[in-house]
């Protein structure tokens, strides 16, 4: 059977009345170290309030990109995603969890997962484990653009805070290792995570280090671009029990991390350009200064 094609704004008109959020503009120009979508996003709240002006919320996915999602809870960020971009075709939604258990945590998964696939075409896996990537047998010889993991946590309920932050920060370890078997020297890896208390303590650039990789970028995360976005715990949610779901994401922040030889290759390109130069006005050069201004600028889109 031929794919449908989505009828978007009949289903951007359903979500909207499942969840009653409303999809905000999305901008493609990316942030400007951490203040610039944090201003956005404030100009946003107010444009939400007042009606205004619509919301101006980085969203670092684009039609083009190849997305893999991993460690979806409900899946309702994978559906929100797909509306953003008009199709899931590109989109791989997965869960670590099995269908039955995903379907039991979460009661609107089901929901959810059913317009991801029948209205969007998305494909969507349980079982994955994303420490062990390159081992998962249905995503062998693929590779993607963008691979995207949302609030990481192993959600073991461990109490003492130091293995608790060590258990967090293995399992991203172990993501981020393992991501690479799907990954080209260009492909991003989207982590989000929450700030402040044990969150800052995950390190999450250090974490990247570590995997060879580089922060691109660093900005505030909005669910609201996403329609009927609504994060989940790991140990499952129950409507009017569980806490307020996307209050508790209200300072998180998403690292956008890639191959540290992608950005070797840049600092190469640039000190080659600036050999060529000066060769031509005759002043000798050598790496350090071209290097150090590199890192400057990382600086100043890191935060
Ligand atoms: C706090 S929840 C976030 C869920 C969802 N990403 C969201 O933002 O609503 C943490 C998620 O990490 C997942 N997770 C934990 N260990 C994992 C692993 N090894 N591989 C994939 N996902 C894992 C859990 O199953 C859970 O879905």
């Amino acid at each position: 059977m031929p794919p449908r094609k989505p009828k978007l704004k009949a289903q951007l008109g359903k979500l909207r009345a499942r969840h009653g959020t409303k999809p905000a503009a999305p901008t493609a120009k990316a942030p400007e170290g951490e203040k610039g979508p944090s201003q956005a996003a404030t100009k946003g709240a107010d444009a939400a309030t007042t009606e205004k002006k619509p919301k101006r919320i980085f969203i670092p996915f684009t039609t083009e990109d190849t997305i893999l999602l991993v460690g979806e809870g409900n899946f309702s960020f994978s559906l929100g995603l797909a509306s953003v971009l008009g199709t899931g075709e590109n989109i791989v939604a997965t869960a670590y969890d099995s269908e039955e258990v995903v379907k039991q945590k979460y009661p609107d998964a089901e929901g959810i997962i059913h317009d991801l696939v029948e209205s969007f075409n998305a494909t969507v896996m349980y079982d994955v484990d994303a420490t062990a990537l390159d081992k998962a047998a249905l995503l062998k010889g693929r590779t993607f653009s963008k691979i995207v993991f949302n609030f990481p946590h192993v959600g073991l309920g461990i109490k003492d805070q130091d293995r608790n932050i060590r258990a967090n920060q293995a399992l991203i370890l172990k993501f981020l290792q393992s991501s690479m078997a799907l990954s080209t020297l260009k492909t991003e890896i989207v982590l989000t995570t929450k700030t402040g208390g044990p969150y800052d303590l995950w390190d999450v650039k250090r974490l990247a280090k570590s995997a060879g990789l580089v922060s691109k970028m660093s900005f505030p995360f909005h669910p609201d671009p996403y329609p009927g976005c609504e994060h989940r715990r790991t140990l499952g949610h129950e409507d009017g029990v569980s806490a307020d779901a996307n209050a508790e994401i209200k300072n998180a922040k998403t690292f956008v991390l890639t191959t540290a030889s992608d950005e070797l290759m840049e600092k190469i390109t640039g000190i080659k350009a600036s050999k060529r130069k000066n060769r031509g006005s005759g002043v000798a050069t050598t790496a350090a200064p071209a290097s150090k201004k590199t890192r400057k600028s990382e600086e100043k889109d890191d935060d």
